[in-house]
């Protein structure tokens, strides 16, 4: 059984993976209503991929014998100002789950907590991988710059990296 301590810990964490999930579907909802359609796809996969995120910790919880929490989740903004502003906010919400993660780790230490230590293993290599992806996003985008005609040559960098991940996750299913 988890401590106490360490079920309301993950118990947040599913809150902000849940409220990821959320605020990166209104994303792809303003990316398809601005015609962003690669940005829309792009933001659709992130979704499901915290809906996976916090599942992930949901059964993990429920499997130590405590209770895994179904969390209240507050509206995300539901438009926002630009493909720029848009990335910027998904780089800021990923620095904030890092670091949600590596207080669960620090705590993991210092209650002994070794299983939860391994569990969260998979989260401190995703998250490296989610923020290094969002800096390359953000990188393109001031290389593009942010005028009407760039939101095109942005849409079609996401795009394409909307096929690499494809091929990667066709990949992984080929060799699974
Ligand atoms: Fe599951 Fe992107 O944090």
């Amino acid at each position: 059984m988890l401590s106490k301590q360490m079920e309301k810990a993950l118990n947040e964490q599913i809150a902000l993976e849940a409220y990821a999930s959320f605020l990166y579907l209104s994303m792809a909802s303003w990316c398809e209503l601005e015609g962003l359609e690669g940005c829309a796809k792009f933001m659709h996969r992130q979704s499901a991929e915290e809906r996976d995120h916090m599942l992930r910790i949901f059964n993990y919880v429920n499997e130590r014998d405590s209770h895994a929490l179904t969390p209240q989740i507050k509206q995300p903004p539901l438009k926002f100002k630009s493909a720029v502003t848009l990335f910027e906010q998904v780089y800021k919400h990923e620095q904030k789950v890092t670091a949600s993660i590596n207080k669960i780790v620090g705590l993991c230490y210092k209650t002994d907590d070794f299983t939860t230590l391994h569990f969260l293993q998979w989260y401190v290599e995703e998250q490296r991988e989610e923020e290094a992806l969002m800096r390359s996003i953000l990188d393109r985008i001031n290389i593009i710059g942010e005028g009407p005609q760039s939101l095109y040559y942005i849409d079609q960098e996401i795009e394409k990296i909307n096929a690499a991940e494809e091929a990667a996750e066709a990949a992984g299913e080929e060799a699974a």
